[in-house]
């Protein structure tokens, strides 16, 4: 299960990408925005953090007009680690090097294209583990 979730910015990426995913089978859940009326992205960052950490969804994927107010917001939680992706090849490596358990996108900054390449490579993509584990158990503010 993916939670997905947007501000005004991100919103017609993430009805595009909401149908896109379940035309490939995977299940989502939507935690808003519901429409394309201006809104406040930690008010959907927040909801969409708390169920990954719970385990309610499996992984994220945010998207506001940079990326970086859902970034900035997501990584605020201690169990979420959140990258700002805006092409594939760093799709790609938020996963291998990161393990990255939301993926953002600046909806206003790339096609619409390049959100659904970007997040095939980062849904198909594995951790590696090794060094990368030893860097991101270095990472929360104990
Ligand atoms: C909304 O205008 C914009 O500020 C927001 O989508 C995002 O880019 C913030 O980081």
């Amino acid at each position: 299960m993916i939670g997905i979730c947007s501000d005004h910015a991100g919103y017609d990426y993430k009805q595009k990408l909401i149908a896109y995913l379940e035309a490939k089978n995977y299940k989502v859940k939507d935690f808003g925005t519901y429409s394309a009326e201006r809104m406040d992205y930690p008010d959907v960052a927040h909801p969409l953090a708390e169920a990954v950490e719970k385990g309610d969804v499996e992984k994220g994927i945010a998207m506001c007009g940079t990326g970086n107010g859902m970034a900035i917001t997501l990584n605020k939680h201690q169990g979420i680690r959140a990258g700002l992706a805006w092409d594939v090849e760093i799709g790609k490596l938020v996963k291998r090097h990161n393990n990255a358990n939301v993926l953002v996108m600046p909806a206003r900054f790339i096609s619409f294209e390049k959100v659904c390449n970007i997040t095939d490579a980062w849904l198909g993509t594995e951790f590696e583990g090794g060094r990368h584990q030893d860097r991101i158990e270095k990472i929360p503010v104990r």
